[in-house]
């Protein structure tokens, strides 16, 4: 039954994550059209691996006014700042089944002190902190860390209001900047110092009802815009899914210890997490979980390679979720790997410099199992040109992480534009350094 209750979906956002979501949305065997709004090039129309009679397209408008006119079964939310300002609280008041975190919730993403003094309070391990607010306070409170601790605004900064400081006077400086400066704005008003952790890091998403959750396998993000983690940090530039370094053993860990365990606390807090919990986690070389940080929303590019690992109706299981009535079984994690790797535009993540012509799209996506999600890309009429910072993210699925590795940088390799800019050692950590 392909398309058996011919559910209309509406996805806000406008990146890779949400052109993964969508097609994995318009792959749902209980949906028959999906919108994205703002959405850009590859969001406006149905891919060729979804069978027909479905459509996709982009639709333009802002959450509440774009849902009265289109009505849609099911609205998603990709981004973090819509969902910290309470836009799932506008529709779910005006009566549409809203898939994400109320404003109070999204607190988890949207202020640092909350996510740590939450996590203090229902025993979730993290590193030690303290708050900061007055300048005045700064130079004390860092030196009360034996070594130099990382310095975090307390808002949203798209990823860039942390300083993993070398040095006590580098934290200082850091911390200093953010609340006397003007660059962080209100975002920098409480900065966190926090311990510095060891380890390699991972993201484990995890599907909630406000009660009950379906973790997803986990992923391994790439931070940094260069080979061997080196130069400055970017939004994400690869990721692979399911990463070896979580065993079962550690899943099952992370599920009880972290995901449950918050999930129990806010709903005890009177603020239950219906939405998408991401934990941005740091295992220790002893093999212990730390929680980095919270996100409550799909990462990206790390929706890119989740959604190739899994079959099933994904618009069931969010629908169900956003319900508060999760219904597992509507998806299952499929023996799988899937790798992204992001192709970035010359002068990222500094000073992108955009409108170039893509070449070499349709090559590769003849590809068997090959996706090509777009992120900052868009139509000039006959071509598609970059728009964006990170233009796409070249994913690939195979039988082992191995196939596919190579498959998705046949893809990558495929694909042109002027000073493309990726990293060559994706899934390296796991595959060995044989690959690079
Ligand atoms: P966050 O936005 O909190 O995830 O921080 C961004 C990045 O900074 C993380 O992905 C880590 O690489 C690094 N980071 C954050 N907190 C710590 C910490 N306590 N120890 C070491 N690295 C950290
Ligand atoms: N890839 C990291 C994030 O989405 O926050």
């Amino acid at each position: 039954m392909e398309t058996m209750s011919g559910r209309k979906v509406l996805v806000l956002g406008s990146g890779g994550r949400e052109h993964a979501l969508a097609d994995a949305l318009l792959a749902s065997p209980s949906v028959a059209e999906v919108v994205v709004a703002p959405g850009n090039a590859g969001t406006s129309a149905r891919p060729a691996w979804v069978s027909g009679g479905k459509s996709l397209r982009c639709a333009t408008g802002e959450g509440l006014e774009l849902a009265r006119r289109e009505r849609p079964d099911l609205v998603v939310v990709g981004p973090e700042v819509p969902l910290t300002a309470g836009v799932i609280d506008e529709l779910t008041r005006e009566g549409f089944l809203a898939y994400g975190p109320s404003q109070r919730a999204a607190a988890l993403e949207g202020s640092k002190a909350f996510m740590k003094d939450f996590a203090a309070r229902h025993r979730l391990r993290t590193a030690h902190y303290a708050v900061v607010t007055e300048v005045e306070q700064v130079e004390s409170r860092v030196r009360e860390f034996e070594q130099p601790p990382v310095v975090k605004a307390d808002g949203l900064c798209a990823g860039k209001g942390v300083v993993v400081a070398e040095s006590h006077a580098e934290a200082i400086t850091a911390a200093r900047e953010m609340l006397g400066g003007h660059r962080f704005g209100a975002a920098g008003r409480r900065v966190v110092l926090e311990e510095r952790l060891l380890g390699a890091e991972a993201s484990v998403h995890a599907v909630c009802d406000g009660e009950r959750a379906f973790v997803l396998p986990a992923a391994q993000d790439h931070k940094r815009i260069g080979d061997g983690d080196t130069g400055p940090n970017t939004g994400g530039m690869g990721t692979y899914a399911p990463a070896p370094l979580i065993t079962a053993e550690l899943a099952e860990r992370i599920r009880v210890e972290v995901i449950e365990r918050a999930l129990a606390g806010m709903a005890a807090d009177g603020n239950p997490f219906r939405g998408t919990l991401f934990a941005g986690l740091m295992i220790s070389p002893a093999g212990e979980p730390h929680l980095l940080e919270f996100n409550v929303r799909f990462g990206d590019p790390e929706t890119q390679v989740l959604m190739n690992v899994i079959d099933g109706d994904f618009a069931e299981l969010l629908a169900s979720a956003a319900r508060g009535k999760l219904a597992p079984d509507a998806i299952q994690v499929a023996p799988r790997h899937a790798l992204c790797v992001v192709l970035a535009a010359p002068g990222y993540p500094a000073t992108p410099v955009l409108g170039a012509p893509i070449r070499g799209l349709e090559r590769a996506l003849e590809l068997d199992g090959v996706r090509v999600y777009h992120a900052g890309t868009r139509s000039d009429g006959a071509h598609t040109v970059t728009a964006g910072g990170r233009v796409l993210g070249v994913t690939a699925r195979g039988a082992t992480l191995a196939e596919a590795h190579a498959l998705a940088y046949r893809a990558a390799a495929l694909i042109e534009f002027d000073g493309k800019q990726l990293r060559h050692d994706i899934g390296a950590r796991a595959l060995g350094p044989e690959v690079r």
